[in-house]
């Protein structure tokens, strides 16, 4: 029997208040694949991703980790399983790229040996050893988004989640964080991945859900949700348009 998905979700529900942020979504994310996680502005997507590492308790539905009930909110075991690239940059401008990174591997619990080789390791991904020593205030937009990678894959999580990590980087900076992410998926690594630039999508992503109003528009290749939306042949943007509608979101 084919093992569980890493990741499912399942019929998960948030509200802020009055407002439903996430309204019965429900996917799955399988093991050493590159997962798009696309979707309007204010869809619900950092929600979605909020509830699953455990930075929003109070949803409902499931969520299950190769194939048993995940809450890294209460769960300590469970935390080490799932690393987040957060959508706003969480970094200290006073510190180096490799202070930041031990001070973040030592918050996950690393030390010694194993957090020397680990901050090497993430240097080395993201493309920063030259560059290590200097602080992290004097880097352009696309180091720090990279050093933003680096901190939250220190741990090698097995699911790597990462909430827009190449908002605002130049295409060398953004060609560089598709090959370090190619690079972990053929280790075997399995990444949840949300972005805005639908032919980054289109280039990076083995599969992609189209999150619209908190619930799932479709999910698959985008060549399936092409023909499934009846625009065989178009490209992602044409397709994700077409789904979520082209009127202006998040200003309710
Ligand atoms: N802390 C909060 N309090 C109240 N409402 C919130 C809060 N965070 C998000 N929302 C609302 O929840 C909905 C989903 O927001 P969320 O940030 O999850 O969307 P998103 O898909 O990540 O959007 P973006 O692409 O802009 O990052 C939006 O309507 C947003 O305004
Ligand atoms: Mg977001």
């Amino acid at each position: 029997m084919a093992p569980p998905p890493l990741l499912e979700v399942a019929d998960l529900r948030f509200r802020y208040g009055e407002r439903a942020a996430v309204d019965g979504a429900s996917f799955a994310v399988e093991r050493a694949e590159i997962f798009g996680f696309l979707g309007p502005n204010g869809a619900g997507k950092t929600t979605t991703i909020s509830c699953i590492c455990g930075l929003l308790d109070g949803w409902q539905g499931a969520v299950r980790f190769a194939g048993a009930d995940f809450r890294p909110a209460t769960v300590v075991a469970d935390r080490a399983k799932v690393g987040l690239v957060p959508q706003e940059l969480a970094l200290y401008d006073d510190l180096s790229g490799m202070e930041n990174l031990q001070f973040f591997g030592r918050l996950g619990g690393l030390s010694g040996a194993g957090l020397a080789a680990a901050v090497e390791r993430g240097l080395e991904l993201t493309g920063l050893a030259d560059r290590a020593k200097d602080r992290v205030g004097s880097y352009s937009g696309g180091m720090k988004r990279r050093l933003n990678i680096a901190a939250g894959d220190l741990h090698e999580p097995q699911l790597l989640i990462l909430d827009e990590p190449s908002a605002g980087v130049d295409p060398q900076s953004r060609n560089h964080i598709f090959e370090a992410l190619r690079r972990l998926r053929e280790q075997g690594r399995t990444l949840l991945y949300t972005t805005h630039y639908m032919e980054e999508a289109e280039r990076l992503c083995d599969r992609v859900a189209i999150l619209n109003e908190g619930k799932l528009a479709d999910l698959g290749t985008a060549a399936e949700l092409a023909e499934r939306a009846g625009v065989a042949g178009s490209n992602l943007e044409q397709v994700f348009l077409h789904l979520t509608g082209r009127s202006l979101r998040d200003q309710a």
